[in-house]
């Protein structure tokens, strides 16, 4: 199996913890006293004059866990074993911009029937990715309503006979959303989905916690769209403070074991980022 790259460098990192500290690189420079053509090198992906102290300073003045960004620095970011859950999880991988944009599909190993996360940017590309083990989607549910996330949804709706989707308030044009908000829970296709509200990457923003409705107490999946990524979190456009304290209450409402599935970048564990991740330390 191919390594999914992480969603955000230490590049990316240092830009996101820079703006949301309302800092530029220069400010950074006089705090830490790291050089400023280090910073600018390290913005533009290039670490290698970066030392161990030069980090943890850096972590200091940005309030950033200067393990996971020492990792991200040596590309060594731990990324932990998924395993346990108790259903399938198809991830569907398609290209946007630059990155990789991901859809899930959960559903019952042995019937394929089940419900889809987000639906890539659109329809067609969706299908191309589409697993043949992924047989029926009883629900579609949305993080929120920006292009690379949304764009399927429609196609899988017309496609599936559902009538409308589950997300955030807001939502697609001209097609049924039924709202969710905090603590809102759903049952479809014999899982039960618990909505979080976490407007920060932009207004409209849900995350949602997964388990079988037969079995409460399994391993959870949490469906985390652009609020936590493995190694990094989402970048804050609406809120950078409510994408903080959004990702810190969340990770700490959920047992250590949660599987996190982002909206971009390979999937991780709520005790891995409680531990690494550079904006959680
Ligand atoms: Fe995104």
């Amino acid at each position: 199996m191919p390594v999914v790259p992480l969603e955000d460098e230490l590049g990316d990192i240092l830009d996101k913890a820079l703006r949301c500290a309302g800092l530029n690189e220069e400010e950074l420079a006089a705090r830490t006293g790291v050089p400023v053509e280090r910073i600018q090198d390290a913005e533009d992906y290039r670490y290698g004059d970066l030392t161990d102290g030069d980090l943890r300073r850096l972590a200091s003045v940005l309030g950033l866990n200067e393990v996971g960004l020492c990792a991200l620095a040596r590309d060594c970011y731990p990324r932990p074993r998924i395993a346990g859950l108790p259903f399938c999880v198809h991830t569907m991988r398609l290209p946007f911009g630059v990155g990789v944009v991901n859809a899930y599909a959960v559903v019952n190993c042995a019937t394929g029937v089940g419900v889809l996360f987000d639906g890539g940017t659109g329809y067609e590309a969706l299908q191309s990715v589409w697993p043949k083990a992924v047989t029926r989607i009883e629900a579609a549910f949305l993080t929120h309503p920006e292009a690379e996330h949304a764009g399927g949804i429609p196609g899988v709706v017309r496609a599936h006979g559902l009538e409308g989707y589950y997300g955030p308030p807001g939502g697609i044009a001209g097609m049924e959303c039924w709202p969710l908000g905090e603590g809102e829970t759903v049952v479809a296709a014999g899982y039960q989905v618990t909505a979080f509200s976490t407007p920060g990457q932009c207004a409209q923003h849900n995350c949602y916690v997964v388990r079988p409705k037969a079995v409460p107490r399994a391993r959870a999946l949490l469906i985390s769209g652009d609020l936590i990524f493995a190694g990094s979190l989402g970048g804050g456009y609406f809120s950078c403070s409510g994408v903080l304290r959004h990702a810190r209450r969340i990770l700490g409402a959920l047992p250590g074991s949660t599987v996190i599935a982002p909206g971009h970048g390979p999937m991780t564990t709520v005790a891995n980022e409680m531990k690494y991740n550079p904006f959680l330390g």
